[in-house]
This record gives C-alpha cells, sequence and structure tokens, in this order.
C-alpha cells in the first residue's frame, strides 16, 4: 500500500518527474500522509506537513489519472481539513502555479475556502533547474493560498 500512494503521488506531479520524486521524497520524513481508497484500491493521496503553531501545509495532492473529477480530491481534503481541525490546527496552506492552464487548481482550493495569500514571483525558476510547462506555457510563479480552520484560536 505504502509504494502505491508513493507511486500515486509521483505520477501525477507536474513533470519533469525526477526532481518532483525527489521533492516528494525530501518532505515526507516531516509529513502526515492521508490516502483515499475504493474497494481497497488506492484513488487519491495527499501529504501535510507541519509548520509549526497550528499552521500545516499541504504539500501535495494527486487522484488517480483516469478517476479525477469525481468527486475523490474534494472528499479527501475535506476529511483533512476536519481530522486537522479536529486537532485543534489553525491554519492550512498550499501553493499552486499561477499559471493560466492552472484554473482547474485554482478553483479546487477556492471551492474548499482558500483564499490568495499572495505570489512567490520565480518559485519554479528557484526551485527546479529544468523549465516546467504546461500547456505551452512556462511556470515561474507560485500561487500561495490559506485556509483558516474553524477550531483556530487566533
Ligand atoms: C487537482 C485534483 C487533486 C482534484 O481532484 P479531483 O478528484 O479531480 O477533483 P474533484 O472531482 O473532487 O473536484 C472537481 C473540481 O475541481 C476542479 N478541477 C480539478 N481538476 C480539474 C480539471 N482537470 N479540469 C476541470 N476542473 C478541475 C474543478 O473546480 C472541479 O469542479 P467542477 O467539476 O464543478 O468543475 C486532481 O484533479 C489531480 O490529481 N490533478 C493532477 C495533480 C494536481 O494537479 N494536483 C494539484 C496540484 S496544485
Amino acid at each position: 500500500m505504502h509504494k502505491r500512494w508513493k507511486r500515486l503521488l509521483h505520477e501525477t506531479s507536474v513533470a519533469p518527474r525526477a526532481p518532483a520524486r525527489r521533492k516528494v521524497r525530501a518532505y515526507l520524513p516531516e509529513s502526515r500522509c492521508f490516502v483515499a481508497s475504493c474497494s481497497g484500491a488506492v484513488v487519491a493521496a495527499c501529504v501535510v506537513k507541519p509548520l509549526g503553531a497550528g499552521a500545516h501545509e499541504l504539500m501535495s495532492i494527486a487522484v488517480r489519472p483516469g478517476g479525477q473529477q469525481a468527486g475523490h480530491g474534494t472528499a479527501l481534503l475535506r476529511w483533512v481539513i476536519r481530522d486537522l481541525e479536529r486537532r485543534g490546527a489553525s491554519r492550512l496552506k498550499v501553493g499552486t502555479a499561477r499559471s493560466a492552464t492552472n484554473s482547474p487548481s485554482l478553483a479546487f482550493y477556492q471551492r474548499q475556502g482558500f483564499r490568495v495569500m499572495g505570489t512567490d514571483h520565480d518559485f519554479f525558476v528557484r526551485n527546479y533547474p529544468q523549465p516546467l510547462f504546461e500547456g505551452g506555457i512556462r511556470h515561474f510563479d507560485m500561487l500561495r493560498l490559506a485556509r483558516k480552520l474553524t477550531n483556530a484560536i487566533e
């Protein structure tokens, strides 16, 4: 099971695969991993890293290709949000590529209450050795989003 969700996160990471795979491996030891399964098969996985002071970051979320847009990603994200709230966490952050081709991911997060906090300019230039393209557009900047968790004491 362990290998299967790791493969799922790798397969659905932004190309090129090799640096993305290294990045996922680097943050796994300090993170918690969640999976959604259907009839024993992993359909979605995500990784959440504690940042301290009640804040957490959603480092990766991926639904198996072929199973996307069927509600699995939303169900998993909602479950994770509820779990963090039960544990008294205050804030969940996420980063997503700031690009016209990435608007479905932005809609996915905004539907779950995430608000745009800012832009990390040249994130993909600084963090990836090769240029990353999606739909013919190069990724340069990371959009930073965050969602307050309801049990937060601030
Ligand atoms: C992004 C992702 C996790 C969403 O999970 P999902 O199970 O496919 O999404 P759900 O079915 O729960 O929700 C669908 C909603 O998400 C958004 N969405 C996500 N991916 C989309 C896509 N490729 N095309 C259109 N809408 C998409 C839409 O808002 C959609 O709502 P709608 O159906 O009413 O238009 C999943 O598509 C995925 O693994 N994508 C590849 C990896 C990735 O991009 N991860 C996020 C990196 S920031």
